[in-house]
């Protein structure tokens, strides 16, 4: 399948894959997710590789679900849009083989979702990680309230959700979101490096680690793409992409 919105190459075993929106600091549209998750099946089925890379053409890994998609939501559709992330970033973190995001800017919403489902994070030290969708009304929806929670404990999580604040890369490697961060011209040789060491360890073993360190899906998965459908149908969210889109400061009334 050719892909438009992902640029994909073999390095040794690494299967190395850009997520190629430069123009719209890759902001996860329904191609690139339906190409993600096309690709993902691709890799379970070929069984040819030994790693994975996830990183972003330009100045951003990824700044969100595309915003000019996700304001079409209403109370009645915003559930499948978060169950359709959700979806395709389950297959990533199910892997049987480690997927390491390399991030080198933004990685903010869904873009900080996705590389929170990759096993490992690399990052720059200009990498600004965050969720931000309190700022449109909305809460992470593609698995962001149990990853973060997961990944830096319960009461960060839930300030940083709460006031949609940025994560530097320092205070991301700080509270364990970010296994290392790497000057900027030598992250993707680095990560590259790194997943050549992983394709020497036996496979079986790997998939093992992986398939006993992330188990099933929560439930409270499901209970997140609720609470996102039904803020889907509030003014404050046609407020908040109103105002993203229209570049201005968006006003809340709580309805
Ligand atoms: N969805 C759709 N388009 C997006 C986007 C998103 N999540 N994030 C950025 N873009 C687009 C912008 O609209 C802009 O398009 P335009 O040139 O056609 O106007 C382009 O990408 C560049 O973004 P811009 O905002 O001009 O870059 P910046 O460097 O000034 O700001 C950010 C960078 C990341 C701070 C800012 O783009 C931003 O806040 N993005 C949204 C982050 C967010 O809320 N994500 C959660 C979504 S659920």
């Amino acid at each position: 399948m050719p892909y438009s919105t992902l640029d994909i190459r073999q390095v040794g075993s690494t299967l190395l894959v850009e997520l190629n929106r430069p123009e719209k600091l890759n902001a996860l549209n329904h191609t690139l997710l339906n190409e993600l998750e096309h690709l993902v099946t691709e890799i379970l089925h070929t069984r040819d590789f030994r790693a994975m890379i996830i990183t972003g053409k330009g100045k951003a890994f990824a700044a969100g679900a595309d915003i000019a998609e996700l304001a079409e939501c209403t109370k009645e559709t915003g559930a499948d849009f978060a169950r359709r992330g959700q979806r395709v970033f389950a297959m990533i973190e199910s892997l049987p083989i480690p997927v390491v995001a390399a991030v080198g800017g933004y990685a903010l919403g869904g873009g900080c979702e996705l590389a929170m489902a990759c096993h490992i994070r690399f990052a720059s030290p200009n990498a600004v990680f965050g969720q931000p969708e309190i700022k449109l009304g909305i809460i992470p929806g593609y698995g962001g309230t149990q990853r973060l929670s997961r990944l830096i404990g319960v009461a960060r999580a839930v300030e940083y959700m709460l006031t949609g604040d940025s994560i530097s890369a320092q205070r991301a490697y700080e509270l364990g979101l970010v296994n290392r961060i790497i000057e900027s011209e030598r992250l993707l040789d680095e990560t590259l490096t790194f997943c050549a060491t992983l394709e020497k360890l036996p496979p079986r073993a790997i998939e093992a680690i992986l398939r006993t360190t992330y188990g099933v899906l929560s439930a409270h998965y499901e209970d997140e793409a609720v609470q996102f459908g039904i803020l889907c149908g509030t003014d404050d969210f046609r407020e908040g992409t109103s105002a993203f889109l229209e570049k201005r400061t968006p006003i809340f009334s709580g309805r």
